[in-house]
This record gives C-alpha cells, sequence and structure tokens, in this order.
C-alpha cells in the first residue's frame, strides 16, 4: 500500500510559517534547507517568500520528489537540490541569509550543527531549527554560546503530532493497522512502527522550533 506521508507533514507548515514570521521580511534571501528531505518545509519558504533555496540532503529519492514538486508548483527557478551530506557543506562562508532545518540537526547533534553550520549564515543573518524537545534548557546554554541571539522559540506538544499528522497516518492504514506488523512493508510498515513508537511514548514527540540570529561580530 502507498501510502504519501508529505500530504500529512504539510499539515505542520503552519509552524513553518509561524517561524518565519519571527524573521523581519527579506528581499530575495538565500536560504540553506538542511536535512529538506522531500522539500515539505521548503516548498512553503518558496511560497512564502521571493527567494532562492537550496536544499541539500543525502537522499537521492527524497530529493527526486521535492525536486518534481517544486518544479511542479512553479519554483523550478528558485529552488536547487543537492545531494550531499550535511557534514562539510561545500559552501563559501556567508553565503546565506537563513539556515533552516527542521528534524536533522540530530543526524549531526544539536551543538555540533549550530557551530558548523553558522559560518554558512551571513552576520545578523538567521537559523531556523525545528528539533526534538528534549535538553530544551541545555539547547539555549548551547545556543548562546555558540553566539546566537534566540529570537523566539515555540514548542509542539504531542496532540500536535497526533491530531496533525499520526492520526492521519493511522487512519491511511485504517483496517491493514490490527496486524500491521505481520502484514504491511516497506514505507507503510515504517509509519506503523513510527505509530507504535507514539503511542507507547506520546511526550517524546513533543518537539521546538528555535529561531536564532547570528550575532554581528
Ligand atoms: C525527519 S527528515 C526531515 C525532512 C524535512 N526537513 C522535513 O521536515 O520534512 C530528516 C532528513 O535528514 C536527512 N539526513 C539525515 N542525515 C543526513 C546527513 N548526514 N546528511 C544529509 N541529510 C541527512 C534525511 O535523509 C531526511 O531527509
Amino acid at each position: 500500500m502507498k501510502i504519501d506521508r508529505d500530504k500529512y507533514r504539510a499539515n505542520l507548515t503552519r509552524y513553518t510559517r509561524r517561524a518565519l514570521q519571527a524573521l523581519p521580511d527579506l528581499d530575495h534571501p538565500k536560504i540553506l534547507d538542511i536535512g529538506c528531505g522531500s522539500g515539505v518545509p521548503s516548498l512553503e519558504l518558496a511560497r512564502l517568500t521571493n527567494g532562492k533555496i537550496i536544499g541539500v540532503d543525502h537522499d537521492a529519492v527524497a530529493l527526486k520528489k521535492f525536486k518534481n514538486k517544486a518544479i511542479e508548483a512553479g519554483y523550478g527557478n528558485r529552488i536547487e537540490t543537492m545531494l550531499i551530506s550535511m557534514e562539510g557543506m561545500p559552501f563559501k562562508d556567508e553565503s546565506f541569509d537563513i539556515v533552516w532545518s527542521e528534524g536533522s540537526i540530530a543526524f549531526i547533534g544539536f551543538e555540533k550543527g549550530l557551530v558548523e553550520w553558522k559560518r554558512l549564515v551571513k552576520p545578523g543573518g538567521y537559523i531556523v531549527i525545528h528539533d526534538e524537545l528534549g535538553n530544551i534548557d541545555k539547547k539555549k546554554q548551547q545556543i548562546r554560546e555558540a553566539g546566537y541571539y534566540l529570537l523566539d522559540h515555540f514548542i509542539l506538544n504531542e496532540n500536535v503530532w497526533w491530531d496533525e499528522y499520526y492520526e492521519h497516518l493511522s487512519k491511511e492504514l485504517g483496517e491493514h493497522y490490527e496486524d500491521g506488523a505481520l502484514t504491511l512493508e516497506g514505507e507503510a510498515l515504517e509509519i506503523f512502527k513510527e505509530i507504535e513508537m507514539y503511542h507507547k511514548e506520546p511526550e517524546w514527540n513533543r518537539s521546538v522550533y528555535f529561531v536564532l540570529q547570528k550575532l554581528k561580530r
């Protein structure tokens, strides 16, 4: 069975919008989306700004899907995808007005991401990170120590993730849910496992958006 999780991931773009609203209006911003996947947040950023967006990810299938959606939506000339790792990205220092990263910084580590990605942002530019909620006080301290000003942050609780995402996915699985582990495969099995995890520890699904400004030297 085929389930398009992007359809429901898109429900959460209202929080991408909210985070963007915490920034001043920027004309033709250059935006880097790190760990962009199939591009749900990037497409929203393309819709809300007149900027150019580079999405990087190491998943070729997700990037192809993203590029196709960008072309279909008429953003083909403003969105570029690059199949690279988020570690050691080949961009010059201070190339971007905004670095955006949703659901991805944990792969490199929160503190390491903050420190390594900082060079990519112009002085006074912005980093927006959507991450799991755990260790929020420690993360706030790491933000300060890495040389950012915390402009805003807000939390999505576990109900948001259920109401806007997992509930829809579980409805898609429908009758297959009962014997899911035995009969499902591929993406549907992954989704089944995620929903099981959700039910086991709902509060682990809380997440937080951090909106940061890189301090000017
Ligand atoms: C949870 S998904 C988030 C996708 C997208 N940002 C979103 O919010 O819908 C995490 C993404 O990080 C990517 N990723 C994980 N490790 C990576 C790495 N070392 N380099 C580049 N991308 C990576 C995965 O391929 C995946 O697309």
